[in-house]
């Protein structure tokens, strides 16, 4: 059975006040979340005060990047070594926004999820079409493009440490989702992918939905069989909704 994992990308919102807010609205409503796993990834500044707010709670913390190189001359990087000192155990790799305004390559993508694999620490790595390629019946072969990459550098079994975000790049912070079976197909497509590689990994490894979710639409992205939560942009900014979210998940 694989577990539920709804996390928030809190991209870069928020003072450390309204941060404060945020993460203390979570933990108040954290007992009415049953079975799914929670995570929150606030702006790389925050997370050390983050971290300590949940000590004691079941929430997980990640960050939102990584640095692919391991240490040295790199201005405005953070490595998987720090991550890993401050104990942030999670983090986001290939987000759309990092690949369309960063320049994050399928290469790049497949870098860091390495040096964070090979760090100990849990990638989300994110996947998805932009609306011409769904138009032009791209969908599936970008996909694969964008997994295979880090397939070539780390090897199908990575994916065993791994977490998958299918993002349609058109829902995200659009406002309009894609349909539960929109969202089934592709995730059922990925899945069909590393099993024709190892069976028991694509079985096993969790594929998140993420693009415009909300409480009124999470229910139903989540009952889908190849959907096992969700990465929250917007909605994760709202303790009362990302809770909501969660429950659905549950
Ligand atoms: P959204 O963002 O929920 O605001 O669409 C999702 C994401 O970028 O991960």
């Amino acid at each position: 059975m694989r577990k539920p994992l709804v996390a928030g990308n809190w991209k870069m919102n928020g003072s450390r006040e309204s941060i404060a807010t945020l993460i203390g609205g979570i933990m108040e409503g954290m007992n009415s979340v049953k079975s799914a796993e929670v995570c929150v990834c606030p702006p790389y500044l925050y997370i050390t005060e983050v971290l300590a707010k949940v000590q004691g709670s079941d929430i997980h913390v990640g960050a939102q990047d990584v640095a692919k190189e391991k240490e040295g001359a790199y201005t405005g990087e953070v490595s998987v070594d720090m991550l890993n000192d401050i104990q942030c155990n999670s983090v986001i790799i290939g987000h759309s926004e990092r690949r369309a305004y960063y320049g994050d390559t399928d290469q790049m993508v497949a870098e860091k999820f390495s040096a964070a694999i090979g760090g100990g620490l849990r990638p989300i790595l994110c996947v998805g079409e932009l609306l011409e390629e769904r138009e032009a019946n791209k969908t599936e072969q970008v996909v694969e493009r964008q997994l295979q990459a880090v397939v070539e550098k780390c090897g199908i079994s990575s994916f065993k440490k791994a977490v998958i975000a299918y993002e349609p790049v058109w829902a995200i912070g659009t406002g309009k989702t894609a349909s539960p079976e929109q969202a089934q197909d592709v995730h059922a497509f990925i899945r069909n992918w590393i099993a024709k590689s190892d069976a028991d990994v694509a079985q096993n490894v969790q594929i998140l939905y993420g693009g415009s979710v909300k409480s009124g639409n999470a229910a139903e992205l989540f009952s889908q069989a190849d959907i096992d939560g969700g990465l929250i942009g917007g909605a994760s900014l709202d303790a009362s909704e990302f809770l909501k979210i969660c429950i659905a998940a549950g």
